[in-house]
């Protein structure tokens, strides 16, 4: 990889008396890893130097030979030809360097009124804010994914669990309603970043501002930005646009990670609730009756890395005195990964949601198990007049002669039941099956089969 990193030039200005070691060199450089921000770089320099030239500040031919210049270099990129130095430390040095190359003073005066500080931090937001419309558009595809699912789910029911023992029935569709929710709230908290990344650095120079004549305003309107950063120190060295969007990737991964941990369970041959296409597993070298969610494993596993991420960052930013430091060259390598693994994890998931299939019989089986409809027993005697605290003890001990004899509560007869409360009469038993159990919490926000298919409704157009 860092044979396309040649090593030729000299040292980098007058200033210096003596060149750089070769380490320091490498220490200190930042175009192997840099240079992914090449497009955003040449968009906010031919931004940039269009604002020049409509200010008189550098000469109408001088714009276009930095055009011209421009689109020789992305030609020479695409096609693999484009000589990267170490010696010019990172992508923004590389860039100007052969512009001059290509197109001489109008190359070197492209720079007027710029530092790279501000340079680099309008690259990130430029980079960023394309990397969350994409993590937008994955998010919206994700939450189809399972909406759809739970569509073909509303009236399947599994045990819904509390600290991992059978509480309540629930529909699968509710089920996956809740990852919708959630992953809805990481699409809300993208968004509201993107507000604040989407914001122009450029004019604040190296930390000051400049003496030239600029308008600020112009070079925001061409680059998309919603506003331009109103004050200089704070532009050039906060990265907290970055920390915030690390965060909210940080939850995507927590999200991503908690239907992970379902799915792995789920898809033990123990519980055998539902299958993965077999594309997103693998077997084992030597046990050949294994198929093993490795994807879902790996995401849970990344998640590590992205929460590890947010907290380099912010580690990272803690403590710098204003203005611009060299630590804020770090940002890249977490921010960059950050992105790669949200961006593949998402696209996995939006694909693998598509294609589990649903054993309801197993489900079924599960919730049977586990006295499972215990509290419609509950509240069944505290609509004939009982209270609750009452009901649920006389529940109790009817769960408790069920353990003894090895039973469900719906397998005891009305008379059965009777011992337990005289309130109890015939109409118990439709309170005990499963389906009256999930049917009668039909409230906005509750596991009826009919709530599944108005809340379906409800995020189907919102995310029309
Ligand atoms: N490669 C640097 C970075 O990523 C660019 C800004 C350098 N500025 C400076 N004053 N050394 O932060």
């Amino acid at each position: 990889m860092n044979e396309q990193f040649s090593k030729k030039s000299e040292a980098w200005s007058a200033r210096f008396s003596e060149p750089v070691s070769d380490l320091v060199k490498r220490y200190t450089a930042s175009v192997f890893f840099d240079h992914r921000l090449t497009s955003v770089d040449i968009q906010g320099s031919l931004a940039h130097a269009e604002m020049l030239a409509h200010q008189k500040i550098i000469s109408a031919q001088d714009y276009a030979d930095i055009q011209r210049g421009m689109t020789q270099i992305q030609a020479e990129i695409a096609e693999g030809k484009f000589e990267w130095l170490l010696d010019l430390e990172d992508v923004h040095l590389n860039i100007e360097k052969r512009l001059t190359e290509l197109v001489g003073d109008a190359g070197k005066r492209l720079h007027t009124g710029r530092s790279r500080n501000d340079q680099v931090a309008t690259d990130i937001r430029l980079y960023l804010r394309a990397a969350i419309d994409d993590i937008s558009v994955l998010l919206r595809a994700l939450r189809m994914a399972l909406v759809d699912l739970a569509e073909k789910n509303a009236d399947t029911i599994l045990p819904g669990f509390t600290h991992m023992q059978v509480a309540q029935p629930v529909t699968f569709g509710h089920h996956m309603l809740a990852y919708v929710e959630m992953f809805g709230r990481d699409a809300e908290r993208m968004a509201d970043c993107r507000k604040r990344v989407n914001r122009l650095p450029l004019g604040s120079a190296a930390l000051a501002g400049t003496t030239f004549p600029i308008d600020r305003e112009r070079v925001a309107k061409t680059l998309g930005f919603e506003d331009v950063c109103h004050n200089s120190l704070d532009a050039v060295s906060d990265r907290d646009f970055a920390i915030e969007f690390c965060a909210a990737s940080a939850l995507i991964m927590t999200h991503i990670s908690r239907l992970s941990e379902e799915l792995v369970i789920w898809m033990s041959p123990r519980i055998g609730f539902i299958d993965i296409a077999d594309r997103f597993c693998t077997g084992s070298s030597i046990m050949p009756q294994k198929k093993n969610p490795d994807v879902p494993e790996l995401a849970r596993g990344k998640t590590g890395r992205v929460n590890g991420h947010l907290v380099a960052l912010l580690t990272l930013m803690k403590a710098q005195p204003l203005a611009y430091n060299k630590d804020n060259q770090e940002d890249k390598e977490p921010l960059f990964d950050t992105v790669d693994t949200v961006i593949d994890t998402l696209r996995i998931f939006a694909d693998m949601a598509a294609g589990i299939t649903v054993k309801p019989q197993a489900m079924r089986e599960a919730a049977l198990q586990g006295y499972a409809t215990a509290t419609d027993l509950a509240d069944y005697l505290v609509k004939k007049g009982l209270p609750f605290r009452d009901a649920h003890e006389a529940v109790a001990h009817a769960v408790r002669a069920c353990e003894q004899r090895g039973c469900d509560l719906a397998e005891l007869s009305t008379e059965e039941l009777r011992q337990f409360s005289e309130l109890i009469g015939p109409d118990v038993h439709q309170v005990l099956t499963l389906e009256g159990s999930v049917a009668a919490r039909n409230h906005v926000g509750g596991t009826a089969p009919e709530q599944v298919r108005l809340a379906i409704q409800r995020v189907r157009s919102l995310l029309a």
